[in-house]
């Protein structure tokens, strides 16, 4: 097989390339390791920034998150169980958020790719790419037990932090930075009404976090320390913990019913630099992992794909290498300002094992000059909403 892009990995990165590839004429296949059902039952994030909701729409694949998708204007903050505030981003610049579902955003691509006719190869195993510091990369793989072979022009690594892009690159090329966080969360779904806004809780007793998909589905987290499992919280232990976490009003406003969903993650992030070796591009969790405060993970993944495929763009229409030397670099400051948001948040509003007196006495100011400076909640308002997208020259 031939084709000029070959693209590890059908989650939202790979499958937002092939699409915005095929906008420019470009012609691509997707590999993935997994099968399409596994794939599509994975639960993420839902919040998506004003700039990846561009991109969406530009791909011509937003009829149904602007069917169902609900617009919001910010977060609110509690904190000690009493205080709340809002950061307004639509106030502030103008910029709204859309609350719709990572899974919902899969199905979309792939019923897109499905319409175009794109190749997306999945339950592919044993991934090897080769030839990438030369002008004629090629990939092999075994499909069905059969031993296959893509020649390509590049490699687009969009196989998230345990695929084998990253791990392509010579160690001795690649920087990587990481930092891993003493707790996790514990996400549940449930099909009960949500809280109005996506509310995010300091409290002694741990993080909180109450999100939603739709009017009657909410997503609601809680910090739980790294060696709990989800047999730990049965939903009878579950509710009665994350209402404890939110000020009074809010926690009677929280409607209880069955959980349909459970899991815990743990938090990290973790940059490698450069995203590009020869021939090959890295994208989304490939080359950077957010922890989940801010929701900043997926947003990063669409200005990835948005940066790249406009620089394979301008490499097919006019021979211009600009944009894919350039690449990296424009899309690493984005990654780092995200990295630093979600950082920032994490440190804020989450209780760690191993806080001082004093650091702790810090995070309380802190939340308290956020409450009361209209200057500290704009500057917030700008890194939460993400950075726009650079121009292209
Ligand atoms: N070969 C082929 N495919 C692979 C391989 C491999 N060796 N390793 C992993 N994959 C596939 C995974 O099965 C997965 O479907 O690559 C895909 C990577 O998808 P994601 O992990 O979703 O990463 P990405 O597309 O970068 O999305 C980033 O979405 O998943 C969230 O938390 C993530 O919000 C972030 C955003
Ligand atoms: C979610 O809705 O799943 C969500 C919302 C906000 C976050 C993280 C996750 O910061």
């Amino acid at each position: 097989m031939r084709t000029q892009v070959v693209i590890i990995g059908s989650g939202p990165a790979g499958l937002m390339l092939s699409q915005l590839l095929h906008t420019h004429g470009i012609e691509s296949i997707v590999l993935e390791r997994q099968s399409r059902d596994h794939v599509l039952s994975r639960i993420r994030a839902g919040v998506l920034e004003s700039t990846t909701v561009d991109v969406l729409r530009q791909m011509g694949v937003s009829e149904r998150m602007d069917r169902e998708g609900h617009p919001h204007d910010g977060m609110r903050i509690a904190w000690a169980g009493r205080d709340t505030f809002f950061v307004d981003t639509y106030k502030t610049l103008g910029r709204r958020f859309m609350v719709y579902g990572q899974t919902s955003i899969q199905e979309d691509l792939f019923a897109a790719a499905d319409r175009r006719g794109q190749p997306v190869l999945c339950e592919a195993s044993d991934i090897v790419l080769h030839g990438l510091e030369s002008d004629t990369p090629h990939v092999t793989f075994v499909q069905q037990g059969e031993a296959r072979r893509i020649d390509c022009e590049f490699v687009a690594g969009c196989d998230g932090f345990h695929g084998v892009s990253r791990k392509s690159i010579p160690a001795s090329v690649l920087k990587e930075y990481e930092k891993v966080y003493p707790f996790g969360w514990l996400g549940i779904m449930a099909r009960v009404k949500p809280l109005p806004d996506v509310t995010y809780a300091n409290h002694p007793r741990g993080f909180a976090l109450a999100s939603y998909r739709t009017t009657s589905l909410s997503r609601f987290y809680i910090q739980v320390p790294l060696d709990h499992s989800v047999e730990d919280w049965p939903d009878e232990r579950f509710w009665p913990e994350l209402k404890a976490r939110f000020p009074a009003e809010m926690a009677e406003a929280i409607t209880e019913g069955p959980s349909i969903e459970k899991s815990i993650a743990p938090l990290r992030s973790f940059v490698a630099e450069p995203m590009r070796f020869g021939k090959l591009y890295l994208c989304g969790d490939a080359a950077h992992i957010v922890p989940p405060t801010g929701a900043k993970g997926l947003n990063l993944a669409a200005s990835d794909v948005f940066y790249l495929s406009r620089a394979l763009a301008g490499w097919y229409a006019r021979r211009d290498a600009a944009g894919l030397d350039r690449y990296s670099e424009m899309a690493l400051r984005r990654v780092w300002s995200s990295v630093r948001t979600s950082w920032y948040l994490t440190t804020l509003l989450h209780r760690f094992p191993h806080f001082s007196d004093f650091d702790q006495k810090a995070q309380e100011v802190e939340l308290d000059y956020l409450k009361s400076s209209t200057y500290a909640q704009a500057a917030l308002a700008e890194q939460y909403a993400g950075l726009p997208f650079e121009p292209e020259a």
